[in-house]
């Protein structure tokens, strides 16, 4: 269906001794399962793939289906948990070279997670006189990136379209009932999509606010809830024994508790490169709190081996990676020989490109593991909707585990407004004189 397996064999920890986090580990499930729907607790995303709101799922389809239609680019404004995700599974699962090849659906353009001036510039001439609609997401609808660029683009759409125009290409996401951009949006009759209350930023890639850019991009967002959903089902066992998830929560406390405090999650398919930055945000924001946490780095193998390869083999011994292997490549092609053989590699003809990928990921795991750097090696069946999904969630309660074993909230990030205090006191914002 969507399998993916955890390999736990070259992290050198027993199952004896994971085991040991037996009782802890199921103490702390049944906390995460009493009541997932509540709206005061931040648990949601727990129950969301068999428990989401099915009418504004059709409607999430029928908006991106409208965009489809009439806009040549599609704006996606969102920052941190309200655009890494619709990123990662749209980079993952669409031509590497998406935005440059000959396609059906718009150009997937990416704003609101910065405030560099030449990056927006860039981009409106890049857009040209093109048709274009925009997605704005932002839950708490005020935070200051995203609402800085749909301010920008919001008046470049009235110019070119009219007020009545431009409302046909405003979609936004964000709280049900309260923010600025809610409020603005009632006024100005924008089509509204929901950040559920009860789910964090960083967990809601499978709610509107990662749904609507990825169908856009004319992802399969059914195919993807099902591999969630298979998910799902397929860890709420409480028993570790029988919890891959877990076992991958509890080994990476294992590892910490023995000065292992960096974890690099590696890949070796460039389109996973913004899955990683999804996972760093997850476990970053997630952990990284009251003096703790893991700190989630990421690699892109092979290119990577040529820069970060000589710290991971022989720098500071605090790093263990996780791997991300995809079983089946969704594409290849053979290696030819050639008659003179003036590059030496006719040891290669007749071979995949992606088996001489795979001998470099066995190569580098058992080099790395020679070097003491600990490997969890995960296996997903292959890249698609489904296992996606089923990552996506995987990652998801693991993190969720992972927290509560270390002793911190994983569902708050208090941390995220000290720099927003400065800046808002250095900007002259009403109320951050002092
Ligand atoms: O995970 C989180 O909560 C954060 O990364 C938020 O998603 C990010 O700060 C953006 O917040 P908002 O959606 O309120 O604009």
């Amino acid at each position: 269906m969507s399998n993916i397996k955890v390999n736990l064999e070259n992290t050198k920890i027993s199952m004896e001794e994971i085991l040991k986090y037996k009782e802890e580990v199921e103490q702390i499930d049944k906390i995460l399962r009493k009541d997932p729907n509540s709206e005061n607790n931040f648990l949601g995303w727990m129950e969301l793939p068999s428990n989401y709101d099915k009418e504004e799922f059709e409607r999430i389809k029928l908006a991106a289906e409208r965009v489809r239609k009439n806009s040549e680019v599609f704006i996606c404004i969102g920052i941190g948990g309200s655009y890494l995700g619709a990123r990662a599974v749209i980079e993952a699962l669409t031509n590497t070279f998406y935005n440059y090849s000959k396609r059906e659906t718009p150009q997937i353009l990416y704003a609101g997670n910065n405030i560099s001036a030449s990056y927006i510039t860039d981009m409106i001439e890049l857009i040209g006189d093109r048709d274009f609609s925009i997605n704005v997401i932002s839950k708490s609808g005020t935070t200051t990136e995203p609402a800085l660029a749909f301010r920008i683009f919001r008046e470049i759409l009235e110019n070119k379209y009219g007020i009545k125009g431009a409302r046909e290409r405003i979609l936004v996401t964000t709280d049900k009932a309260k923010g600025a951009l809610k409020q603005l949006s009632d006024e100005e009759g924008y089509e509204t999509f929901v950040v559920p209350d009860n789910i964090g930023g960083r967990y809601s890639v499978l709610t509107a606010v990662g749904l609507l850019p990825i169908a856009v991009a004319g992802i399969d967002i059914e195919k993807l809830m099902q591999g969630a959903k298979y998910a799902q089902d397929k860890y709420t066992d409480s028993n570790l024994k029988y919890n891959e998830c877990y076992q991958y929560a509890v080994v990476r406390n294992l590892l910490n508790r023995t000065n292992k405090d960096i974890e690099i999650l590696v890949n070796y398919e460039p389109k996973m490169h913004y899955f990683t930055e999804w996972w760093k945000q997850l476990f970053g924001e997630s952990e990284g709190k009251d003096g703790k946490g893991i700190f989630p780095a990421g690699v892109d193998f092979t290119t990577d081996l040529h820069s970060m390869g000589q710290y991971i083999q022989d720098g500071r011994r605090n790093l263990f990676e996780t791997v991300i292997n995809i079983e089946n490549a969704n594409s290849d092609f053979t290696i030819k020989e050639e008659a003179d053989n003036l590059d030496g590699l006719n040891y290669l003809a007749g071979k995949t490109m992606d088996f001489v990928n795979k001998k470099a990921m066995e190569g580098t795991i058992q080099a790395h593991v020679d070097g003491r750097v600990p490997n969890i090696l995960i296996n997903m069946e292959r890249l698609d909707e489904k296992t996606l999904g089923h990552l996506i969630y995987f990652f998801e309660l693991a993190c969720a585990m992972s927290g509560n074993i270390l002793g911190v909230n994983p569902f708050n990030q208090p941390g995220v407004e000290e720099y927003k205090k400065n800046m808002f006191k250095l900007l002259g914002k009403p109320g951050y004189e002092n």
